[in-house]
C-alpha cells in the first residue's frame, strides 16, 4: 500500500493526490482521503484506482492544509470501498491510514471494543478503534499506548478532528519516511512522493512514533523517551524514485526480500507453532487426504519443486508437481481424497486457474497461494493463502518466489501438524531456521556482496550457453537459477540434476564450458562435489554455491559464492538472492531490458 500525509500551509488535497499518483505502483484496488473541515473529520474514499478518488474528489473537496491518504493493496479484507483507507473511529472523530497487517487485530477486538460495530473488514479499522478507546486529550499519547498493545507490521498516519493542527505517524516492519519542508511535512511510505516538496528526509525506525506540525516534528519511541534520527539529503533523479534510487524494479524487488519473508510469516509463525487464521479446513478434511498436486506454471512452478519434499515429509503423502498446461489436458487422477495446491503471483495465470477450475471439478479441496486478493485464483479455491509480498512489477520474479517458498514451508508444518503427522513442538529448530531468514537475507544484500557477486557475473556475459546443476533442492533451486538468468539476459541456461549429467551433458563440455553449481545440501554434497569435479576435468569453469563454513572443496574451484550457516531445509530461500543478483548483474552488463524483457509479460491471461 502507499500512505502520503500532509501538515502546512499549501491545498493539501493536491499535495496528498499527487503524492499518491507517484505511488500507485504500490497498490491500486482502491483509494482515499481524510481531512478535518470546520471541526468534523471528512473522508472521500472509492474503489478502484485513483482516478475514481479523484472524481470523487471533484464533488466532495477537502479544503484544507492537513490530510492522510492511502492507496490499497489489500491484505484483509477485499478491494472494495468499505475496506478502502482511511478508517476511522466509532464516533468518526479520528481516521487513519495504514500500511502492514496488525497481527492480534481479534484480540484487540475482544479485550476493547466490546459491543462496538465495524464498517469493514479490516485489521486498519481496529486500530482507529482502539485510540479512540485510549484518546483522553493527547493523540500521540493514545497512539502510544494502542501499539504497546499491537503486534504486527504497520506504517500509521493518524489525524483526530479534536486536534486540528496535528498529525501522528509510526512505523513498525513497514517503510515510512518523513519528509522536512519549509513551514511543512510530509509522510509517505515511498521518498517518489515527497520529492516535489522536500528532499531533506528522515527514515523513521522501527517502534518510532513522530508528532507533525507545521512547525515541526518530536519523535519518540513506543516508551515516549525522545528520540533524535538523522536527516538524510536525497539526490536521486526524479525518474528512479519510484524505484527507491535502484535502477530497475527487480532490485528493488530483490532487495525488498527481507521485508517480504517477515511479512509472509507475520501472524502465521509463531515459536512453537503455525496458524493460518484463515483457513476453514477440518482435521478430518486434512486426514482424508491420500495425495497432492502442486500445480503452477514458470516461477511459481519452481516453487512447488521445492514444497514438494518439506510436504511429503510432514504429510507423509507423495506430492506431484507439474505445470499447470500439462496437468489440465492429462486427466489428472483427482477425487475428494485429493488436495490440489495452486500456486500463482498473480492469481490470474489462465492456466493455472483452469487446472483450479478442473481440480474443483473432480472433488479435489484446493489450496490457492498467491499475491493478488481479490483475483480469479483466489476467489474460486477453496482456501487462500496470500504472499502478503506487495506488488511486484519486474516480470521477472523474485520476491514472490521467496515468498511462495516460506509459504509452501509454513502449509506443510501447519498441516503435518494438524494431520497428526509431524509434531511442530518437536521441530522447534525448523521454526528458529525460519525466523532467523530476514536477517540472513540482509545479509546477502550488502554492497560487499552485491558487488562479489556482480564480478563473478563478468565471466559470463559473453556465455552463449549456461548450466545449472544441483541435487534434490538444490536441483530445484537450480531450475529457477537457470530461468532467472534465460529470462532477463537472454543467455540459454539450462538446469540439470547433477547426477544427471554423466548420462548425456557432459558430452556438451569442453574448454570454459560454463556452470554454476548447487552444493547446499548436506546429504548430497560429496555427491555434487564428484560432479563438480566430472565437470572440471573436462575444463568446464564451475561457480559454486555453497554454505558458509563448507569450504572444504578442491582448490581449482576458486570461484565460490557462500550464503549463510542453515538448516539445509532453508537454504533453497536464502540461495535464491545470490541467484537472482548473477542474473541481474550479467543482464545489466549485456545491457537487457531488465523489468522488461523481451517476448515476456508479468501475467499471461491466454492458455
Ligand atoms: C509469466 C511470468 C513469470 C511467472 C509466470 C507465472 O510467465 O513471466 O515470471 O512466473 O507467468 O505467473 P504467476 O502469476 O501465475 O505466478
Amino acid at each position: 500500500c502507499g500512505i502520503v500525509g500532509y501538515i502546512g500551509q499549501k491545498s493539501a488535497q493536491d499535495i496528498v493526490l499527487e503524492g499518491l499518483h507517484s505511488l500507485e505502483y504500490r497498490g491500486y484496488d482502491s483509494a482515499g482521503m481524510a481531512g478535518i473541515m470546520d471541526g468534523q473529520m471528512h473522508v472521500v474514499k472509492e474503489a478502484g484506482k485513483l482516478t475514481a478518488l479523484e472524481e470523487a474528489l471533484k464533488k466532495h473537496p477537502l479544503d484544507t492544509n492537513m490530510a492522510i491518504g492511502h492507496t490499497r493493496w489489500a491484505t484483509h479484507g477485499r478491494p472494495e470501498r468499505a475496506n478502502a483507507h482511511p478508517h476511522q473511529s466509532a464516533d468518526g472523530k479520528i481516521a487513519l491510514v495504514h500500511n502492514g497487517i496488525i497481527e492480534n487485530y481479534e484480540e484487540l477486538r475482544d479485550r476493547y471494543l466490546q459491543g462496538e460495530t465495524f464498517t469493514s473488514n479490516t485489521d486498519s479499522e481496529i486500530v482507529a478503534h482502539v485510540i479512540a478507546h485510549f484518546y483522553q486529550g493527547d493523540l500521540l499519547e493514545a497512539v502510544r499506548r494502542t501499539l504497546k498493545e499491537v503486534r504486527g507490521s504497520y506504517a500509521l498516519a493518524i489525524i483526530s478532528a479534536d486536534e486540528p493542527d496535528t498529525m501522528v505517524i509510526c512505523r513498525m516492519n513497514s517503510p515510512l519516511v518523513l519528509g522536512v519542508g519549509d513551514k511543512e511535512m510530509l509522510v509517505a511510505s515511498g521518498v517518489p512522493a515527497l520529492l516535489k516538496y522536500t528532499r531533506e528526509c528522515i527514515y523513521l525506525e522501527n517502534g518510532d512514533l513522530a508528532k507533525l506540525t507545521t512547525s515541526g516534528y518530536d519523535i519518540v519511541d513506543l516508551d515516549g523517551n525522545p528520540c533524535q534520527r538523522e536527516m538524510v539529503h536525497i539526490d536521486w533523479e526524479d525518474q528512479s524514485a519510484e524505484k527507491e534510487g535502484y535502477d530497475h524494479y527487480m532490485m528493488k524487488e530483490i532487495h525488498e526480500q527481507p521485508e517480504t519473508f517477515r511479512r509472509v510469516m507475520t501472524g502465521r509463525l509463531h515459536e512453537d507453532a503455525v496458524t493460518f487464521k484463515e483457513f476453514t479446513l477440518t482435521d478430518e478434511q486434512i486426514q482424508n487426504w491420500q495425495h497432492i498436486d502442486i500445480v503452477a506454471c514458470g516461477t511459481a512452478y519452481h516453487s512447488g519443486l521445492v514444497g514438494k519434499s518439506i510436504l511429503e515429509e510432514t504429510l507423509q503423502l507423495p506430492v506431484n508437481v507439474e505445470v499447470a498446461s500439462e496437468f489440465r489436458y492429462r486427466n489428472p487422477r483427482l477425487d475428494a481424497h485429493s488436495l490440489v495446491i495452486l500456486i500463482s503471483q498473480s492469481g490470474e495465470t489462465a492456466d493455472t486457474l483452469e487446472a483450479l477450475r478442473e481440480a474443483k471439478q473432480r472433488g479435489a479441496t484446493t489450496i490457492a497461494i498467491t499475491n493478488v486478493v481479490g483475483s480469479a485464483i483466489s476467489r474460486e479455491a477453496d482456501q487462500v493463502l496470500y504472499l502478503w509480498a506487495g506488488p511486484e512489477i519486474s516480470v521477472a520474479s523474485t520476491k514472490a518466489y521467496t515468498a511462495m517458498l516460506i509459504a509452501l514451508y509454513l502449509l506443510a508444518f501447519y498441516l503435518g501438524d494438524r494431520a497428526g503427522r509431524f509434531n511442530l513442538a518437536d521441530h522447534k529448530d525448523l521454526l528458529e531456521a525460519l525466523a532467523k531468514l530476514p536477517d540472513q537475507a540482509e545479509s546477502l544484500l550488502t554492497e560487499a556482496k552485491k558487488e562479489e557477486i556482480r564480478q563473478h557475473s563478468q565471466a559470463l556475459i559473453d556465455a552463449d550457453h549456461l548450466f545449472y546443476i544441483g541435487r534434490g533442492s538444490d536441483w530445484a533451486v537450480a531450475q529457477e537459477g537457470a530461468l532467472k538468468i534465460k529470462e532477463i539476459s537472454y543467455i540459454h541456461a539450462e538446469a540439470y540434476a547433477a547426477g544427471e549429467l554423466k548420462h548425456g551433458t557432459l558430452a556438451l563440455v569442453t574448454d570454459g564450458t560454463p556452470f554454476v553449481a548447487i552444493a547446499l545440501q548436506e546429504k548430497t554434497f560429496e555427491k555434487t562435489l564428484s560432479n563438480v569435479n566430472e565437470v572440471v576435468a573436462r575444463k568446464g569453469r564451475v561457480l559454486c554455491l555453497l554454505k558458509e563454513g563448507h569450504d572444504k572443496i578442491s582448490d581449482d574451484l576458486d570461484k565460490r559464492i557462500f550464503i549463510p550457516d542453515c538448516l539445509d531445509m532453508v537454504a533453497p530461500i536464502l540461495a535464491a538472492i545470490p541467484l537472482q543478483l548473477l542474473a541481474y548483474y550479467t543482464a545489466e552488463a549485456r545491457g537487457c531490458d531488465i523489468d522488461q524483457p523481451r517476448n515476456l509479460a508479468k501475467s499471461v491471461t491466454v492458455e
